[in-house]
């Protein structure tokens, strides 16, 4: 594995799936031990489960906040996020709702598929709530009951942050992904993109994926192994 030097790129996206966090104890979707071979997202993680059952699915989140703040960042969220604190062109995409980049100290972050330190009400708008339980359940101003501001199943995802993550990618000289299974769209053509400004596509993952041929460079290492390794010329 070549070390990369930031400075010789304008402009960078980090673009995280699960496997991300899964050094810092977080299970990821689709592997072994993972959330959907565990849990049913029918039962869970979906409007339907909500309007059927809203008790069992804010519960099941929050037993995610709960084993997610037992979990502390990994080297790899950290090197991410002092080349952040030097470099004014980097950009974390991720997919994850866990809030690991924050707490690594990473601030310029799109997530794809919202937080689970976030409140939606359908009228008011979205509302932080960042406790190891939640603190409310229903909107203060209106008292309709509130939901997790996370993409579910059958959920569109927010065209704003879409559109901002797809010109960050547009126009990024080099992309990094890390840790995603990459079959879930629209974050499945991300490299294609990134591919098309002819950026330098690495990616980072022990398993190859049937996004893999897209990427010039496989880094087939554990995220918090690789990204001290690629960016020790920093
Ligand atoms: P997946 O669970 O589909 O894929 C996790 C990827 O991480 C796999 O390719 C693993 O090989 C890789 N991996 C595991 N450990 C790793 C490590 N230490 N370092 C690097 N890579 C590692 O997770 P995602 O691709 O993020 O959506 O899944 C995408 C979306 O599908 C999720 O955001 C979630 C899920 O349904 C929602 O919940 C809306």
């Amino acid at each position: 594995m070549v070390a990369l030097d930031p400075a010789s790129f304008e402009r960078i996206v980090f673009f995280t799936g699960a496997g991300m966090s899964a050094e810092s104890g977080v299970p990821t979707y689709r592997g072994h031990g993972g959330v959907w071979k565990q849990y049913n997202w029918e039962e869970y993680a979906c409007q339907d489960a909500f309007d059927r059952d809203p008790e069992k699915v804010m519960e099941f989140h929050e037993v995610r906040r709960k084993s997610v703040l037992a979990c502390p960042p990994h080297e790899g969220h950290r090197v991410i996020a002092r080349l952040e604190m030097n470099h004014p062109g980097i950009t974390v995409v991720t997919q994850n709702i866990d809030g690991m980049h924050q707490r690594a100290g990473s601030r310029n972050i799109l997530e794809l598929h919202g937080s689970l330190w976030r409140l939606r009400c359908p009228i008011h708008g979205v509302f932080e709530d960042t406790g190891e339980t939640y603190e409310r359940f229903r909107c203060e101003h209106c008292d309709s009951r509130l939901r997790p501001d996370i993409v579910w199943f059958g959920d569109s995802l927010d065209p704003e942050v879409i559109r901002l993550s797809v010109e960050a990618i547009a126009r990024c000289n080099l992309f990094i992904s890390i840790g995603t299974s990459g079959v879930v769209w629209p974050a499945a053509g991300y490299p294609e993109i990134a591919r098309k400004n002819g950026a330098l596509c690495i990616e980072i993952n022990p398993e190859p994926n049937p996004m893999s041929h897209l990427y010039d460079e496989a880094v087939r290492l554990p995220a918090g192994e690789a990204l001290p390794v690629l960016f020790s010329n920093r």
